[in-house]
């Protein structure tokens, strides 16, 4: 037997040295007790927004604004996962995952916010999810705020550019805490609040579609600096929910906190020192500045130095309730790019190869370039600016590990999406290429395991296709697909190769 698992480590470790060839990876290359699962978000599924006493959502708003999501698509319907969740909870279970990670939405169970009574009604949908979880000996990881919130939050403040949108959001994790914690072990505060502010007070392409010079059609928009407000209140949200969560809960319900981050990888474009550093400080500015505060209580000292007063500062007291406010990391990876300097170098940017504006002060004055002497980084997905990089899991692993080397890693999403305008529908259906794709990343975070990270999870995104923000349906991440006229849900080959990978659990299978 030792002859057999020596031998089966070095062919791992054989298979695994290139990260960029698919290798045959096992679920036993895994320690014990590491998660496998599959994510989903509320609003991405559920539907029903009107349904038993649920508000609309600053989403539900947003879509109906002309020009807002492709083909005008609306998650109205979604998936109907509200109706659904028994079958799809069948299907997770039929995937054999060890958890399912899923967000409540706030307008459901506290539609006035903090001014209004608990809905019963979604304490209700949220309390069979996770008990026909338990039963199935699945493990709820329980996403607090993700993306959608009560329409009158943004009414009543402008939302997260508010600091009373904190104590709102406080109140809205308590409730969580008091209706689930019970049997919740795992929850995360926030989801991508360091890509959320960018994309929803820089860009304008997510509500309230606040954007800044030189994106979108800025009438509503206005400051520079709004990303970095919007930011610095979900910060101290978060911190203050933990510290709630800390002082009411843990010690009964033994549950862990955590943040899931936008956890892009930029490599420097060339040899170049300036290269380097721009690829360190494009780190700082998107990954650091969502962490740093929740480990060592204040923001990048990368992000200081560059933007100075605009970056808005931290009492004592805030730093205190910010420092290690966080249990574990949770990392969103899709894309790696190229990032090229921009402070002292001439950064000319083509449609193709750099985002225009992207080397603006919120981005660390970097470029983000996706291809080196005409050569692109990987395989192209229909993400923006994201190709198929699978060593690209393991740099932002090591760099999560090298930065932060006491906080424990959840991989809480990592999925592919097809180029959609050339996707036909028998490849959408049998995606060997999403079968590569996560046993490529699978792979090449095995490795980063064995160097030494400490990763606790690996979470696909997602289990069905689901309404993807501005890009409405045209964006297909789903294990799964559904008919958008019958609703039902249909396996993808992807969805057979997760449950036999899973299946086989140790080397005598
Ligand atoms: C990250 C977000 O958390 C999720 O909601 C989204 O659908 C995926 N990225 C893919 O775009």
């Amino acid at each position: 037997l030792v002859i057999l698992l020596i031998s089966a480590k070095a062919i791992a470790e054989e298979g695994n040295g290139n990260a960029e060839q698919p290798a045959e990876v096992k679920k036993s290359d895994f320690p014990d007790g590491f998660l496998f699962g599959v994510s989903t978000s509320s609003y991405q599924i559920e539907g029903a927004i009107l349904d038993d006493g649920k508000s609309l959502s600053n989403w539900d708003v947003f879509v109906r604004k002309r020009g807002s999501v492709n083909n005008g698509d609306t998650a109205d319907i979604a998936a109907d996962h509200y109706h659904r969740y028994l079958e799809d909870i069948e299907i997770i279970h039929s995937l054999g995952v060890d958890a399912y990670r899923f967000s409540i939405s706030w307008a459901r169970i506290l539609p006035r916010g903090k001014l209004g009574d608990v809905n019963p009604a979604g304490i209700m949908f949220y309390n069979k999810i996770i008990d026909n979880l338990l039963i199935r000996g699945i493990k709820p990881f329980v996403t607090i705020h993700h993306y959608d919130f009560p329409q009158e939050l943004l009414d009543r403040y402008g939302g997260w550019l508010s600091p009373f949108m904190q104590d709102d959001y406080v109140r809205f994790a308590e409730t969580c805490f008091k209706y689930f914690g019970d049997r919740v072990r795992y929850w995360i505060t926030m989801n991508e609040a360091n890509l959320l502010s960018e994309l929803a007070y820089e860009k304008g392409i997510y509500p309230p579609g606040h954007c800044s010079p030189p994106f979108g059609n800025c009438s509503a928009g206005n400051s520079d600096i709004e990303p970095l407000i919007a930011m610095h209140n979900m910060l101290l949200a978060h911190s203050k929910a933990v510290k709630l969560y800390r002082e009411q809960f843990q010690h009964k319900q033994g549950g862990m906190m955590g943040v899931a981050v936008s956890a892009m990888m930029y490599e420097p474009l060339s040899d170049d020192e300036l290269d380097k550093e721009a690829a360190n400080r494009a780190l700082a500015f998107s990954l650091a500045w969502g962490l740093d505060p929740l480990v060592y209580g204040d923001y990048p000292p990368e992000m200081r130095r560059y933007h100075g007063k605009e970056l808005p500062t931290f009492t004592s007291e805030e730093k205190q309730l910010l420092s290690n406010s966080t249990d574990f990391i949770g990392l969103n990876h899709y894309a790696t790019v190229y990032a090229k300097d921009c402070i002292y170098s001439n950064c000319m940017c083509s449609n193709t190869t750099c985002l225009p504006g992207e080397n603006r002060a919120i981005k660390g004055f970097v470029s983000t370039i996706t291809e080196r002497d005409g050569v692109p980084i990987g395989e192209p997905t229909g993400m923006f600016q994201t190709f198929i990089v699978p060593r690209g899991i393991k740099e932002i692993v090591d760099y999560a590990k090298k930065r932060y080397p006491d906080k424990p890693v959840f991989i809480v999403e990592n999925g592919y999406c097809p180029p959609w305008e050339h996707g036909e529908v028998d490849d959408l259906q049998h995606d060997t290429k999403r079968v590569e794709y996560h046993k490529a990343y699978i792979a090449s975070l095995a490795q980063a395991i064995r160097d030494g990270a400490d990763v606790r999870g690996y979470f696909i995104w997602t289990l069905m296709d689901a309404f993807v923000w501005s890009s409405g349906y045209d964006l297909k991440f789903g294990l799964y697909s559904f008919d958008r006229v019958t609703l039902n849900r249909i396996p993808r080959l992807s969805a057979k190769w997760y449950r036999d990978f899973l299946r086989k659990t140790s080397l005598k299978d």
